[in-house]
Order: C-alpha cells, then sequence, then structure tokens
C-alpha cells in the first residue's frame, strides 16, 4: 500500500527551509502531499491559489509531490487522504512546545496518524516566511531564503502595496 504522508502549513509564502523539509520527506514516503491550510490568517500576503502555485513551481523537481488545500481540522484531512503520517518542520528549541501541544493534541483526536519532525538544514534553521515578509516589506534582500520566483512575487507585492 502507498505511503501517504501530509506537509501542513500556512507557506505564505513557501521558504528554502520548507522545501528542505519537503525534499527530505519525499525520499521517506510513496507520496507527501503538501497541505495548505484554508482560514488561518485573516491578512495573508498571498491567496491559497498564489501559495498553492508558489508550492507546485518550487517542488516541480520532485515527483510524489502533490500540493492542496484544506478546510477545517488537519487530522479529518489526513483521514480522507489515508495519510499515515504528518510532517513537521523543527528549527529550534522555541518551535517545539507548540509542536509538541500540536502533535499530542492531533494524536489524541486521531491516534492512528502519527506525527514526524525533521530538521530542516542548520543554515535555515531562522528562517520563517514572517521573517521574510518582514524583511522584504523594509526593502532587505531575500534571494537565499526563497526560491527565486517567490522572491519575485514577494517584492512585487510590496511594491504595490508600498
Ligand atoms: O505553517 P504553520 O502556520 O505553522 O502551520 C500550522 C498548521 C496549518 C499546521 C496548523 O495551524 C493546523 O493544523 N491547522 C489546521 C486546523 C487544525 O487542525 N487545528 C488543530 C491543530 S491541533
Amino acid at each position: 500500500m502507498k505511503r501517504v504522508a501530509i506537509y501542513p502549513g500556512s507557506f505564505d509564502p513557501i521558504t528554502n527551509g520548507h522545501l528542505d523539509v519537503i525534499e527530505r520527506a519525499s525520499r521517506l514516503f510513496d507520496e507527501v502531499i503538501v497541505a495548505i491550510a484554508q482560514n488561518l490568517d485573516k491578512h495573508p500576503l498571498f491567496t491559497i491559489p498564489e501559495r498553492r502555485l508558489q508550492v507546485e513551481k518550487a517542488t516541480s523537481h520532485l515527483k510524489n509531490i502533490v500540493v492542496d488545500d484544506f478546510p477545517g481540522l488537519l487530522v479529518n484531512y489526513a483521514l480522507e487522504k489515508k495519510a499515515c503520517a504528518l510532517i513537521r518542520g523543527l528549527r529550534a528549541v522555541s518551535d517545539f512546545e507548540f509542536e509538541f501541544q500540536m502533535a499530542l493534541m492531533n494524536r489524541q483526536m486521531c491516534p492512528e496518524v502519527e506525527t514526524l519532525f525533521l530538521m530542516p538544514k542548520d543554515t535555515y534553521s531562522y528562517l520563517s516566511s514572517r521573517i521574510i515578509k518582514e524583511i522584504a516589506r523594509l526593502g532587505g534582500d531575500i534571494s537565499a531564503f526563497v526560491p527565486e520566483h517567490v522572491r519575485r512575487e514577494v517584492m512585487a507585492r510590496h511594491a504595490v502595496n508600498s
């Protein structure tokens, strides 16, 4: 049977750190669904269709990646997709408390789906979508942190908004 994992998140936008985790997960599972959560943030920089396209382009070199979005509870989506695992990236100790709480809550609701933590390459351990958006908004260079097509879209969005 095909082993499917879900890598959920906001991906607003996808970063090189996310991409590193996706590449690691793609080597471990038959299929990895990168699943963008709907209705998380009332003011995302990018719409769900925009984020889906960004992730699709960034992962086009990988054969076993599916990009999707989901409403409601992650565990319900995982059951619907017959996934055996949820993947989360762990960057630093500061991530741990929230991730631990989420993993145990998801396990409480859905014991058959396991949460797996993957550590991104150490050079990406300080990356976050929020910080990248802030740097871009303040005119900094984000080219080392996101794929080139994402960099262009982030910069274009800030040029329009400012
Ligand atoms: O990239 P993020 O913002 O850290 O991702 C958080 C995400 C999307 C994984 C989390 O908020 C989530 O699972 N949302 C779906 C709603 C849900 O299931 N909430 C209960 C989690 S215990």
